[in-house]
């Protein structure tokens, strides 16, 4: 009688034990402004390895627009989430994504792109990983610049297409630094070209490009420069169909996913030169750690991260990765 009451009172406590360490289990959100993205799909891979190694929750979301941001995030709440990582689909939501969490009583961390306030100000009680836009944008201009030294173009003869989505403040620090990096190497501000893309995709700087390429017909040779891999493919592709191609074009994107993956492995070299890139690894994995250890109260996140990146090729591909971890 007394052996069966202490198995009892045992299975009691291990119950107990486990009911403790299910209220106790941390989950997060991942929020993401376009799925369908290479970049934003190894973010999500790189957090779901990161929920394997440290034994959390991770339930990952697209919002796609703002409507779609409060439903996920409600819903997270619903789902007793105690925070999530987020990139948005627009940055001028910043109040509105603190709001809401603060409603539910989670934390957030942003990604990638920086969440202002209503003034346009980086919202300061939001921890933030991304990159320097400016700092990557020159790696991409000085990349570019190396390349037309190397083939020895005249740069009077080459035009440069800026991707421009300027809405977007990392998106115009990127560009901007990379059009600085051209001109301090003495590329003259006139055969700098804007195309302001309606979306951050491969076909909206498509249609961009090619409304650029047919007014300056004038220019032998060409670069791109655009927010991300998609911006610069968009531009490659507009070029190549007006004939203008590798040996003649010089895109420089930045991210390094799957998207200049493909094109840099292609069998022939295109106008796609290479990527800067950067760290999916840290935006993902590294984000979700710090939320969850904010969370147990472990560590508060650093207020600012920025992470580097690194000029990918079709020469140094492997190594590069290696480097980046990835
Ligand atoms: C922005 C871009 C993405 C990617 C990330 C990297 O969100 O839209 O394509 O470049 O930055 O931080």
């Amino acid at each position: 009688m007394k052996r069966h009451l202490i198995a009892a009172a045992a299975l009691c406590l291990l119950a107990a034990s486990q009911l403790a360490q299910a209220a106790d289990a941390v989950k997060i959100g991942f929020l993401v402004k376009q799925a369908e993205e290479p970049w934003f799909q190894d973010e999500w891979r790189y957090a779901e390895q990161a929920a394997k190694d440290k034994g959390f929750a991770l339930v990952k979301i697209g919002v796609p627009n703002g409507e779609k941001m409060i439903a996920a995030i409600d819903n997270l709440a619903a789902q007793k989430a105690q925070g999530f990582v987020i990139c948005a689909p627009d940055v001028k939501l910043g109040t509105a994504v603190e709001r809401a969490a603060r409603r539910n009583n989670m934390k957030v961390i942003s990604v990638d792109d920086r969440l202002v306030d209503g003034s346009g100000k980086p919202i300061a009680s939001i921890p933030h990983m991304g990159i320097s836009g400016y700092a990557i944008g020159k790696q991409v201009g000085e990349g570019i610049v190396a390349e037309i030294k190397a083939r020895k173009w005249n740069m009077a003869e080459v035009g440069a297409i800026r991707v421009a989505y300027d809405q977007l403040p990392t998106a115009k620090e990127r560009t901007m630094g990379a059009i600085d990096a051209l001109k301090a190497a003495g590329f003259v501000a006139a055969n700098v070209i804007d195309a302001p893309q309606a979306k951050t995709d491969t076909e909206s700087a498509f249609n961009a490009a090619n409304i650029a390429l047919t007014k300056n017909a004038r220019f032998k040779y060409w670069v791109a420069v655009g927010l991300n891999d998609e911006a610069v493919l968009g531009a490659v592709r507009a070029a190549e169909g007006r004939g203008i191609k590798a040996d003649s074009m010089i895109g420089v994107g930045i991210g390094g996913a799957k998207a200049a993956e493909n094109e840099l492995n292609k069998p022939a070299a295109t106008g796609f030169f290479g990527s800067v890139m950067i760290s999916a690894k840290e935006h993902g994995y590294q984000t979700s750690v710090n939320l969850v250890n904010w969370i147990t109260g472990k560590a508060v996140p650093p207020a600012e991260v920025q992470t580097k990146g690194m000029l990918m090729t079709r020469a140094n591909q492997a190594e590069v990765r290696k480097q980046m971890g990835q």
